[in-house]
């Protein structure tokens, strides 16, 4: 079903689409009208799967691709930037990836929190990185979507790593917005509260936190996947042209009350 055409003419690459609200980004990028989506992730068939995205969205009629990418390495977010290159080139870039730890908390081990850096905080950055570049070379005026957290905004003891990693990004779209924004090109953050996907379920006590947050959410629910991609969908839209340097809560109303 098409539901607008807010991204007409627009090519879009989402990190970390083959599962949960990357997929889901990916498919309501398509089904707002975008002209083409790379789906990529780090492995093809980590849960739905990457190529199964990619054939979700070709059979709405939208060119798709999948691209496996690792986001940690500069290298794989550059090949991924050019894969979009016979395509038109990147208007929407979305850096979605990111990871939870079993592990995290005041005592989260060196290594572990490393790899979740690299993943949350460097891929970000790289992504951005080029995609702005081949935004630039091209004279676009582009949008790049970062994904926080509602852990980025307020700190919890049992996150105390991804809290950080994502309380980074936030400021990374803020920071990137200014560099950017005389090129034309937008940044913005989106915060999720707590969305129905696998990762609620393999955090370590994110699972039995997560039903004490349904309660306290205004709207007594948790979110949809497909409601982080309408959000982001308007910051990677010209609905959103002045909007750049701001991190986007789609929470159910939850840290309005927090
Ligand atoms: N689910 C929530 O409640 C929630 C809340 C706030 C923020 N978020 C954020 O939303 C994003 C998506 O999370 P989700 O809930 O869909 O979880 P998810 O685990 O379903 O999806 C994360 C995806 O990232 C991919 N990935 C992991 N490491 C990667 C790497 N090195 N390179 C490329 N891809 C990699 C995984 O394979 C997976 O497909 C994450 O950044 C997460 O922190 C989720």
């Amino acid at each position: 079903m098409n539901m607008s055409d807010i991204l007409a003419n627009k090519v879009v690459v989402v990190t970390g689409a083959s599962s949960g609200i990357g997929r889901a980004i990916a498919i309501r990028a398509a089904e707002h009208g975008a002209r083409a989506v790379i789906v990529s992730d780090v492995t093809e068939a980590p849960r739905e799967g990457g190529e199964p995205t990619a054939a979700v969205i070709e059979a709405l009629g939208v060119t798709a691709r999948f691209v496996k990418a690792d986001v940690s390495k500069r290298t794989d977010n550059d090949a991924l930037v050019a894969a979009a290159e016979d395509l038109g080139g990147v208007d929407v870039f979305v850096a979605n990836a990111g990871i939870t730890l079993r592990t995290d908390g005041a005592d989260v081990p060196e290594e572990d929190y490393r790899r979740l850096m690299s993943v949350n905080l460097d891929g970000p950055l790289f992504g951005a990185q080029a995609a702005a570049r081949s935004m630039k070379a091209k004279g676009k005026a582009g949008s790049i979507v970062l994904m926080a957290s509602m852990g980025g905004l307020v700190g919890a003891g049992i996150t105390v790593a991804y809290s950080t990693s994502k309380g980074g990004v936030v400021l990374m779209a803020k920071s990137l917005a200014d560099a950017l924004g005389p090129d034309g090109i937008r940044v913005n953050a989106v915060a999720p509260g707590t969305i129905d996907t696998e990762l609620l379920r393999t955090a370590a006590g994110i699972a039995e936190a997560s039903e004490g947050f349904r309660k306290r959410t205004p709207l007594r629910r948790l979110g949809q996947p497909s409601e982080i991609g309408d959000a982001v969908a308007y910051l990677g839209s010209d609905l959103s042209s002045y909007v750049t340097g701001h991190a986007l809560t789609v929470d159910g109303g939850l840290l309005a009350v927090i």
